[in-house]
């Protein structure tokens, strides 16, 4: 942003229609169009789209001549604050959502993860309490299901109704997360039949524990073996065996954090016959690569997520697949740990090192400048992959996920000028490291908002803890992706 000017020192509240603010001069973007529009946001909503506005008298004017003007980013894949793997990751919904924020997102959805055996309610109610209060921007949750029974079943459609239409299986963590087919078939025969929709982390856990084991008995103990415990092979299969499932029980599937060619093609197959599979993929499977695993020892701990990194050679094949439609959406999959004192857990055994990296805060800036100043990506597919198909596949489209007259005034202003680099040092994620250190930024967000009220400058979270307000989503539509 170039510069930000009140027309009145007080702008007041018009009666009834709160504080009126003018984005003046810029270029808006969406998944769809690009035209140059002043926009008039009233209280927390887009009123008007104009090739010239002129600002009432006490309106806000924000100046964005020479910015670009884009939708809130809608990150559909975070963890925060999660008991995993014998810790509970570092960022809760104060921190993540401020770094969220500072990076260009304005609404996230997150995982509800029951413990086994446990009530899919009370861990609704148990992730309402930690993200009340400390949430800055808006943001809605997914509920994974690692177990399957009646009550299971009822509780599902319950969720579904008040606003949580999407699911998520872990078809890997054996012991733990996993679930098996026969699982996988009544949860998909309850979204089919009540609107919601499945995701799962494909993955055959089965193959991966095998390897795990016989790893660990040769002595391969160090995170540089963590992606031999998992091949693409492995993914593939899963990614195969449910797209199959899915297929059997006539429900759509979405598969989250897809990795690799072998899971693509697969996604890619199944669409050319006509039934319906969606997937994302994220920032790190398309920017970095498993030569990470090879260097500095422990350090590779760093990057120990699941899937993890992939062959270099793999990763302009999941550019294409965006740009071609068969991904639809880029989420983090933030799961943030810090190095000393959680990452080392896993000094003895890769096994145990916990699974995930911070990126949530990234996500906006690679894309746009690894996908759109490298033009890998147009800046309508920008918008697309990462806030409008999100929004529209897990049900929060139009309120957000658009730029247009009604929808939430959430909103991201690019300056395509302004130069920076992720580093640890300049990173607002609570964790020791940043998974993309060093990597140069081209074009920055200058000012973020979310429902209307400014909620980061030029990189400073400015906003209110506690102001990001839980969204219930609407059921799951095809409509539009066939
Ligand atoms: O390594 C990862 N992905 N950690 C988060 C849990 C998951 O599988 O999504
Ligand atoms: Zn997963
Ligand atoms: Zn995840």
């Amino acid at each position: 942003m170039k510069t930000e000017t009140k027309a009145s020192a007080n702008a007041q509240v018009r009666k009834g229609e709160g504080v009126e603010t003018l984005i003046k001069g810029g270029t808006v973007f969406t998944a769809s169009d690009s035209f140059k529009a002043d926009l008039l946001i009233r209280g927390e909503k887009i009123v008007e789209l104009g090739e010239r506005i002129e600002p009432a008298p006490a309106a806000r004017v924000v100046d964005a001549k020479g910015l670009e003007v884009y939708p809130g980013g809608v990150d559909a894949h975070t963890h925060f604050e999660l008991p995993f793997m014998g810790t509970v990751s570092a960022d809760d919904f104060e921190s993540g959502t401020i770094a969220a924020a500072c990076g260009g997102t304005t609404t996230l959805i997150d995982f509800v993860i029951p413990s086994k055996g446990g009530s899919i309610l009370e861990a609704l109610e148990a992730w309402h309490k930690k993200a009340a209060g400390k949430a800055v921007i808006d943001y809605g949750f997914h509920m994974a299901l690692v177990d399957f029974n009646d009550q299971i079943a009822s509780d599902m459609v319950k969720v579904i109704r008040d606003g949580i239409p999407s699911f998520k299986c872990f078809m890997a963590y054996k012991g733990a997360l996993m679930v098996d087919d026969a699982q996988l078939l009544e949860v998909l025969s309850v979204t089919k039949k009540h609107g919601g929709l499945l995701s799962v982390h494909a993955e055959n856990g089965d193959m991966l524990s095998y390897l795990m084991k016989h790893l660990l008995e040769e002595g391969k103990t160090g995170p540089e073996f963590h992606p031999a415990a998992h091949p693409a092979v492995a993914e593939g299969e899963s990614a195969h065996r449910a797209i199959a499932l899915a297929k059997m029980a006539g429900a759509t599937l979405f598969i989250v954090h897809l990795s690799c060619q072998e899971s693509l093609k697969e996604v890619k197959a199944a669409r050319c016959r006509g039934q319906l599979v969606l997937a994302e993929t994220c920032p790190q499977y398309l920017l970095l690569d498993d030569s990470l695993y090879r260097k500095n020892g422990f350090e590779a701990a760093k990057w120990v997520m699941s899937p993890p990194l992939r062959d270099k050679s793999g990763m302009e094949k999941l550019w294409e697949g965006l740009r071609d439609g068969f991904l639809q959406s880029v989420a983090t999959d933030h799961c943030s740990f810090r190095f000393k004192g959680q990452k080392d857990m896993g000094k003895e055994a890769f096994t145990k090192i916990p699974n995930g990296i911070p990126a949530v805060g990234d996500r906006v800036n690679l894309l746009y400048t690894y996908g759109v100043r490298k033009k890998r990506l147009s800046r309508s597919q920008f918008a697309a992959v990462t806030a409008t198909n999100p929004a529209k596949i897990f049900g929060l489209y139009p309120q957000k996920g658009t730029i247009a007259v009604g929808s939430d005034a959430d909103l991201v202003l690019f300056d395509p000028g302004k130069k920076g680099r992720i580093s640890k040092e300049n990173t607002h994620h609570r964790v020791d490291y940043s998974a993309f250190e060093g990597f140069e930024l081209e074009g920055l967000p200058t000012l973020v908002m979310s429902r209307g009220k400014v909620v980061a400058k030029d990189d400073e979270f400015v906003g209110q803890k506690g102001r990001g307000k839980y969204i219930k989503r609407s059921q799951f539509d095809e409509g539009g992706w066939r």
